[in-house]
C-alpha cells in the first residue's frame, strides 16, 4: 500500500544515511533529498564500487526510483554537473528520472567568496564550514536576495533583480578586499547554469509529484542531510549548518504536510563523530580516538577533513530523537568497535546537576560538562557477517539495545559494514 519514510541523521552528520538510503531505496518509487547542498557527502557502494553523492539522492543507481533534488536545497550548478558527470562515467546514474525542484536556491559565486572571507576573519571562532557557500546562500534566500532554479527560465526578466543584488553585495565584497561582479558576469554565470540545469528542472511542483506518488500508493523515501546537532535552530548554535536538518524539514523540502509521513528513521553511529568546530562533550582526544578514526575511516566524505571522534552521546540522542520525532532507530558502524571496551554516555554532570537531554543546556554550557559513561564491554568476533540480532555477541547486543533505549524507539536496522546487504533488518521498512 506504499509508505513515506524519512531517513535522517541523528547526530552531527555522517551517520551513514547514504548507505541506508541506497540499501532501502531499491524498493522506493520516489526518493527526495530535501535540504542542504554539497556540504553533504553521502557514501554508498554500488556493485561494490564506492560512490559519494553530494547533491543527488543516494538512490540514483536504482532503476525503479524517480530521484529529486528538493525545494530547500542549495545547488552550485557546476558542482551538480561534475557530480552527474562522475556518476554517469561510473555507470551509476540508472534511476528513471533525475529532477530538480524549481524552488531550490542557486549557490552564486559571491556566496562562496563571502563565506571564505567571513570564516577567515573569525579566526579561532570559525565555524569550520565546508566552504561550499551553504550558509551564505541560505542567508541570501531569507534576505530576499536569492536566485532560484526557476529564475534560470526567466533570464531576461531577472536582469534588474541581479542589479539590485549586486548593489547590496558588491560593497560587502569590496569591504573584504574581494573581487566585485558586474551584471554581465552574473548573467554569464546564470546562462551557463541554465544550460546545465534546464534538462533537469521539474515542470510540475515537487509537492504535487510527491503527493500524487503517495496518493497512488507508491513508496516514497526522503533523505535528510547532516544531523540534528547541526540543525540551524536545534543544533549547537552557532556551530551548525544553515538549514533545517530535522524530519520536520522534510515537509518544506518535499512540499508535503506532516500527515503524509509514515515513519521517521534516525540513523546513528554506535559511537559519534563531528566535523568542524563546536562542542562535543564525549570527544576522545587520545590514542583510542585515533584508533577509532582509523578503523572507521572517519575522514569527511566532502572535504577529507579528519572527523572528531567520541563515544555515543546519550543526552544528544535523547534530544535528537525527540525533536526529530523518530519512530525507529538505525545503528551503523558497531563493527568498527570490535575488541574495544566501549562506553556510552548516559548523562552529563554539571556540578551537582544531572543532565539527561543535551538541549537542556546552552551551547556555551556544553563546553565544560562532565559526561558520565556506562561500560558496554567488548566483543571479539567480527560482526560484519551477522544478519540476525541473535547472531550478535552479547556485548554488541547490549550496546545496540542501550542506544535504542536512549533513542526511546525500536531498532529497525543495524548496519554491520559499508556494503549493501551487510545489514541486520529488524523491521522491513516497506512492510507493516
Ligand atoms: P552520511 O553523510 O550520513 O551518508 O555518511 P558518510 O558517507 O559521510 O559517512 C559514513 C561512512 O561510514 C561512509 O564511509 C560509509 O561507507 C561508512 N559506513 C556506513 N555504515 C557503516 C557500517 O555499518 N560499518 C562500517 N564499517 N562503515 C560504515
Ligand atoms: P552529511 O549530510 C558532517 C558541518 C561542517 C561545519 C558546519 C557548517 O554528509 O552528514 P556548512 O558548510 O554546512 O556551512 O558547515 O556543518 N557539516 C557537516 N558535517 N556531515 C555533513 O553532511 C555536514 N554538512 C555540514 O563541518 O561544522
Ligand atoms: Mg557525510
Amino acid at each position: 500500500m506504499g509508505r513515506l519514510i524519512v531517513y535522517g541523521g541523528n547526530q552531527w552528520g555522517d551517520e551513514g544515511k547514504g548507505r541506508l538510503v541506497h540499501e532501502f531505496g531499491e524498493d522506493a518509487d520516489v526518493v527526495v533529498r530535501v535540504a542542504g547542498g554539497a556540504n553533504s557527502g553521502h557514501t554508498q557502494f554500488v556493485d561494490g564500487v564506492k560512490a559519494v553523492t553530494h547533491l543527488a539522492p543516494s538512490a540514483v543507481s536504482h532503476s525503479r526510483a524517480r530521484c529529486f533534488l528538493g525545494n530547500d536545497m542549495v545547488i552550485y550548478p557546476t558542482g551538480f554537473e561534475q557530480e552527474i558527470t562522475d556518476l554517469t562515467a561510473k555507470g551509476f546514474l540508472r534511476c528513471q528520472q533525475l529532477g530538480v525542484s524549481r524552488l531550490a536556491q542557486l549557490v552564486m559565486p559571491y556566496c562562496l567568496d563571502l563565506e571564505k572571507f567571513r570564516e577567515h576573519a573569525r579566526g579561532k571562532a570559525a565555524i569550520g564550514t565546508t566552504g561550499r557557500g551553504i550558509g551564505t546562500t541560505y542567508e541570501m534566500q531569507v534576505r530576499r536576495l536569492g536566485l532560484r532554479v526557476t529564475d534560470l527560465l526567466h533570464l531576461e526578466q531577472i536582469r534588474a533583480y541581479v542589479k539590485t543584488i549586486l548593489n547590496e553585495i558588491n560593497p560587502e565584497l569590496a569591504h573584504w578586499g574581494g573581487q566585485t561582479y558586474t551584471v554581465e558576469d552574473i548573467m554569464t554565470f546564470l546562462e551557463q547554469a541554465r544550460q546545465i540545469l534546464e534538462p533537469y528542472i521539474l515542470k510540475e511542483p515537487l509537492s504535487k509529484i510527491v503527493t500524487q506518488a503517495r496518493d497512488s500508493e507508491q513508496n516514497v523515501l526522503i533523505e535528510l542531510a547532516q544531523g540534528p546537532g547541526l540543525d540551524k535552530t536545534h543544533g549547537t548554535y552557532p556551530y551548525v549548518t544553515s538549514s533545517c536538518t530535522l524530519a520536520g524539514g522534510a515537509c518544506s523540502g518535499a512540499g508535503i504536510g506532516p500527515t503524509l509521513i509514515d515513519e521517521v528513521y534516525g540513523v546513528t553511529k554506535a559511537y559519534c563523530t563531528r566535523v568542524g568546530g563546536g562542542p562535543f562533550p564525549t570527544e576522545l582526544d587520545g590514542d583510542l580516538g585515533e584508533e577509532i578514526r582509523a578503523r572507521g575511516q572517519e575522514y569527511g566524505a566532502s572535504t577529507g577533513r579528519p572527523r572528531r571522534v567520541g563515544w555515543h552521546d546519550g543526552p544528544q540522542t535523547r534530544a535528537a530523537s525527540r525533536v526529530g520525532g523518530l519512530t525507529g532507530v538505525v545503528i551503523t558502524k558497531g563493527d568498527v568497535l570490535q575488541g574495544i571496551n566501549t562506553m556510552v554516555c548516559d548523562y552529563y554532570q554539571q556540578g551537582d546537576r544531572i543532565i539527561r537531554d543535551l538541549d537542556e543546556l546552552d551551547t556555551l554550557d556544553l563546553q565544560d560538562v562532565q559526561p558520565h559513561f556506562q561500560e558496554m564491554g567488548s566483543f571479539d568476533n567480527d560482526i560484519s557477517g551477522c544478519r540476525a540480532f541473535e547472531d550478535l555477541p552479547k556485548a554488541a547486543q547490549k550496546l545496540f539495545l542501550m542506544i535504542s533505549q536512549l533513542a526511546g524507539v525500536p531498532l529497525v536496522a543495524i548496519s554491520v559494514g559499508q556494503h549493501k546487504g551487510q545489514t541486520i533488518i529488524m523491521q522491513n521498512p516497506w512492510r507493516d
